[in-house]
C-alpha cells in the first residue's frame, strides 16, 4: 500500500474524539495527514493568563512552532489550517508577533494562502487614548499546497446591493474582460454576474461576537468555524481543533457532518467539548424529561 493510500485509511477510521493535554503531546499519537482541516483560536500572548496561562508577546513564537510542525505533520497534502488571532499592543504599540509567526510558519514550510479578516460587528464601546476599538481579528489561512480542498459554492452570499446598483447600468469596460485600471492582475467581465442570484463572498467575515456563549471566555462565534468547515472540507473529513476551548469548531464540524477532534489541556474545557460532541448524553439530565440517544 502506498503512502497516499495508507494515510487514507488511518484517516477513514479516525473518530470524532476531545482529549484532554498539550496538543503538542497529544497530536503525536496520531498519525501523519489524517486531517482535512485545522481551524483554531490559540491562547493569545500574555492574555487571559489567570484563566489558561499567557505566553509572552516575545516567547510567542517560539512556543508556537513546535506545535505548528505538528499541524503540519497530521494536515492531508490538500488539507488547510485556519488561525484566527490579533496581536495585541504591547507599550502602546501593536507588537509584531503575528507578523513574525507568519514569517515563521512559511520558514516551516506553510504556504501563507489568504489572510481573512473577522469583523466584529458588535463589539463594545470603548475609548483609548492613542487608537479605537478593536473591531477586527485576523483569520490566517496556510496551506501545504497551491492545490487545496476548496468548494467556494458552499459559502455563496445573495447578490443583493449589486444587483441594484453597480450591474443595473453596465459600462463599455464591463461586458469584456477588461484587466483593471490600479493595474492589479485581476481580469474581470462584470456583465458575467448579471442575472445570478448568488455571488462569491469577499475575504472580510461580517459576524457578531456571541457574548451569549458563556463556556469560555474567548469563544469565537459559532459562525466562523462554521464558514470555514463549509469552504474547505466535504462530508466525513476530519477537522482538528488543537486549543478547542469550550469546543465551538467541534459544534460547527459535527452538526455540518464532518468528524471532529478537539484538544485542550484545561479539563474543563475538554468536558465542554466532549457535550458538544454528544449534546445528549454530554448534558445534565433534567428528572422527568425524556431524551433520543442514538
Ligand atoms: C482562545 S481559547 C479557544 C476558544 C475556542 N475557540 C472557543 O470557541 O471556545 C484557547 C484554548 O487553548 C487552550 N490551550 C492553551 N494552551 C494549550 C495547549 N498547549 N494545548 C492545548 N490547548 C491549549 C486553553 O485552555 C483555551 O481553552
Amino acid at each position: 500500500m502506498n503512502a497516499p493510500e495508507l494515510a487514507y485509511l488511518r484517516a477513514s477510521t479516525l473518530d470524532s474524539e476531545a482529549l484532554l493535554g498539550d496538543c503538542l503531546d497529544v497530536l503525536q499519537r496520531y498519525p501523519d495527514q489524517c486531517i482535512d482541516l485545522i481551524v483554531t483560536s490559540p491562547p493569545y500572548a500574555d492574555q487571559r493568563a489567570t484563566t489558561y496561562g499567557g505566553i509572552k508577546p516575545d516567547d510567542y513564537v517560539d512556543w508556537f512552532l513546535p506545535r505548528a510542525a505538528q499541524f503540519l505533520r497530521v494536515l492531508k497534502p490538500g488539507g488547510s489550517f485556519v488561525l484566527n488571532i490579533k496581536e495585541k499592543a504591547v507599550h502602546g504599540e501593536r507588537h509584531t508577533y503575528v507578523l513574525e509567526l507568519i514569517l515563521a510558519l512559511r520558514k516551516q514550510g506553510w504556504l501563507w494562502t489568504e489572510e481573512y479578516v473577522w469583523h466584529k460587528k458588535n463589539c463594545y464601546p470603548g475609548k483609548w487614548p492613542n487608537r479605537f476599538r478593536d473591531a477586527w481579528e485576523r483569520c490566517l489561512h496556510f496551506t501545504r499546497n497551491r492545490q487545496f480542498k476548496m468548494n467556494q459554492d458552499a459559502v455563496r452570499v445573495p447578490m443583493g446591493d449589486w444587483a441594484q446598483t453597480r450591474l443595473k447600468s453596465l459600462g463599455k469596460n464591463d461586458v469584456v474582460r477588461y484587466d483593471s485600471q490600479v493595474g492589479n492582475a485581476f481580469a474581470k467581465n462584470i456583465a458575467n454576474w448579471q442575472g445570478r442570484a448568488l455571488a462569491y463572498p469577499t475575504n472580510v467575515l461580517h459576524l457578531a461576537t456571541e457574548c451569549s456563549n458563556k463556556q469560555h471566555s474567548a469563544a469565537y462565534p459559532l459562525a466562523l468555524p462554521q464558514w470555514f468547515i463549509k469552504l474547505l472540507t466535504g462530508e466525513g473529513d476530519v477537522v482538528l481543533d488543537p486549543f478547542a476551548g469550550s469546543g465551538t469548531t467541534l459544534q460547527a464540524a459535527i452538526e455540518l457532518g464532518r468528524r471532529a477532534i478537539g484538544i485542550d489541556i484545561a479539563q474543563e474545557f475538554v468536558d465542554r467539548c466532549r457535550e458538544k460532541l454528544n449534546p445528549v448524553q454530554g448534558r445534565l439530565l433534567e428528572p422527568g424529561k425524556s431524551y433520543v440517544v442514538d
